[in-house]
């Protein structure tokens, strides 16, 4: 998730807009830059990394006083992390920084080059800068020309955008991702921040915009557009402020996982296809076989693709945990597409495998949150999850992104192999378009996991059961578990229960059952009856109530059983984490665990 910030007033601007972009490292960036104006002169500083390079090209500039200024750091979405991508973004006269992503871009761009723009950067953001100077030097008025600059916008687009054709002002809208905009404590002062951080101890009196609205700051004051907004006072912790008012940064994750995987589909799905920039069909030509390689959670993620590519696609896939493919002498064959994933794009076992699979002549592509890492250096093609930095060790976001991406890379080989229906693609359309809805939290959900975890924090132990795609989510819910309660924990194919494993079955055996309406209903519900009989603890997870099951969690009856896959995520993900605070431990740094494995 990228990083906004923005200043204008008499004290040290730079100094004010790189402190309020350390206040956002902990978002996550590749690259930073900072614009500012003074003396109808506008300076820009970037650069790549870490925070310190760009303070030290700042530093060695002559200093000079600059009356505003606007600054990002950029997590990237569209092109690669380099100077030329990092924002803010120049036309001729104007600067840009922009959270979000432009779904229009490429015909803006066309048209904006066919007009004589010139581009230098392969990002979307770009284009809102051209787009702007374009209706400027027709009509020579910046407000109507940033009025018909957002009116074109289609996407996601938080902006600041400053103008040496008006250098006293900064002209602002929101639309998707966060954006704040303060009076400063200082008479004159306006400030601007994409998350409270930046702001506390600068301000006092904030409005968090909401989407559509906007206006221009100036010394003299801040002129909105519309009047849909009100004033704010602003927390005065900054820790507090990182975690959004959250207790963890894992449970912040939890609660954004609707926004990123809303982040993760834009630009990606029209009304009947899916487009994904970063690949082309000559990675799935003459492609007879998948297969996927990925360690934890994300090779959860990749188990779930398996069940989806070979019913939407029709195109064999199997999964393999990263460590053990490495030495089992594997049969790999040309018609095969690798596919690696990793949240980090660090995994020391996935990349070494990565790598085997490059040797061998394969295609490779990886699912990865991270630019430029180690496994989007190596691999042939890369499709970015756009889940922004993700804190807590114990990952949600990221295998909530991981499962969208291969879900709709189902339907988009599916789609390119002429396999998949139109009405059935339109069906999976219309379920992807409303996976950002079921992973909405309502307080009912989250009270009801508060007051169940109460009764989970003994016992010899989980068994987290379910069928098809549900079995890599009990999977994921047993090791989410494991990780932060310390309790043990297995996910079990339901089916399994009975060639062994039910001998465990007792009242201090807890089984939390994943029941889907949608999928095998009255097989998952008999295995269940099976455990019940057997006087197993049950919690069942469905939209159906189910008379036998000792706790129940009810989520919402779809016509798709994926949606009800991330509805029974939220509660395996909250659950966990509830327990976890009863038993008294760390969340977002567990005992034994580390966000990357880069080491065997
Ligand atoms: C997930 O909750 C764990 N922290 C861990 O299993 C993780 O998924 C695994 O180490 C793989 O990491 P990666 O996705 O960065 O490759």
């Amino acid at each position: 998730m990228c990083g906004i910030v923005g200043y204008i007033g008499k004290n040290d601007t730079t100094k004010i807009l790189l402190d309020g972009l350390k206040e956002l490292e902990y978002r996550g960036y590749d690259s930073a830059g900072i614009a500012v104006l003074g003396d109808d002169k506008i300076d820009v500083f970037k650069a790549l990394g870490k925070l310190h390079n760009l303070e030290e090209k700042v530093n060695a500039s002559s200093s000079r006083d600059y009356e505003l200024g606007i600054g990002h750091t950029r997590w990237a979405t569209h092109g690669q992390p380099t100077e030329l991508n990092a924002h803010p973004h120049l036309g001729e006269y104007s600067y840009v920084v922009h959270n979000g992503i432009i779904e229009n871009y490429k015909e803006l761009k066309e048209e904006l080059i066919n007009l004589g723009h010139k581009f230098v950067s392969q990002t979307d953001t770009e284009v809102i800068v051209h787009l702007f100077e374009n209706y400027n030097n027709k009509l020579n008025d910046t407000t109507k020309a940033f009025h018909n600059t957002i009116d074109r916008l289609e996407g996601a687009f938080s902006i600041l955008l400053i103008t040496k054709a008006d250098p006293s002002k900064i002209f602002f809208f929101k639309h998707g991702s966060p954006l704040i905009v303060a009076n400063g404590k200082d008479e004159n002062e306006v400030l601007f921040a994409s998350s409270d951080a930046p702001l506390i101890g600068l301000a006092n009196d904030v409005v968090y915009l909401e989407d559509g609205v906007g206006g221009i700051a100036s010394a003299e004051g801040i002129e909105f557009f519309n009047d849909n907004y009100s004033w704010a006072t602003l927390p005065t912790s900054k820790q507090f402020a990182q975690k959004d008012g959250f207790r963890f940064f894992m449970e912040k994750e939890i609660y954004e996982q609707s926004d990123v995987v809303s982040d993760c589909m834009l630009g990606r799905l029209n009304d009947d296809e899916i487009l994904f920039d970063e690949i082309d069909k000559s990675l799935i030509d003459g492609i007879n076989e998948i297969k996927i390689c990925a360690c934890g959670t994300s090779y959860h993620s990749g188990l779930t693709a398996s069940y989806l590519f070979e019913r939407l696609s029709k195109v064999k896939c199997n999964v393999e945990i990263a460590s053990e493919f490495r030495y089992k002498d594997p049969l790999l064959t040309k018609d095969t597409l690798f596919i690696v994933i990793s949240q980090s794009g660090e995994t020391a076992d996935t990349l070494e495998a990565l790598k085997m699979a490059k040797a061998a002549g394969l295609k490779t592509l990886v699912i990865c949150n991270v630019d430029n890492s180690s496994m989007t250096r190596t691999a042939d093609a890369t499709i970015l999850t756009r889940a922004g930095i993700e804190k807590g060790v114990a990952s949600t976001k990221a295998f909530t992104t991981q499962t969208v991406v291969l879900w709709m890379l189902a339907l988009y080989f599916g789609k390119a192999n002429n396999i998949i229906e139109k009405d059935k693609l339109q069906k999976e359309l219309r379920a992807l378009r409303e996976v950002p809805k079921s992973l909405i939290i309502d307080d009912a959900m989250h009270e009801k996991t508060k007051r169940l975890s109460k009764r989970y924090l003994h016992g010899h132990g989980f068994f987290f059961i379910g069928r098809d795609v549900f079995f890599p989510l009990a999977l994921e819910g047993a090791l989410k578990l494991k990780e932060i309660s310390y309790l043990h924990a297995e996910g079990y194919p339901a089916g399994e229960m009975k060639h062994g494993p039910i001998a465990l079955a007792d009242p201090e055996l807890f089984t939390i059952a994943l029941m889907p309406q949608n999928l095998l209903y009255d097989k998952i519900k008999s295995n269940v009856e099976e455990l019940s009989a057997r006087d197993s603890t049950i919690c069942s997870i469905s939209p159906l109530d189910f008379d036998l099951s000792d706790d129940f969690i009810k989520i919402n009856e779809t016509d798709h059983y994926m949606l009800e896959f991330f509805e029974m995520l939220i509660a395996l993900q909250l659950l966990s984490m509830e327990i976890s605070v009863r038993l008294g431990n760390d969340v977002d740094m567990p005992r034994n665990l580390a966000k990357s494995v880069t080491v065997e």
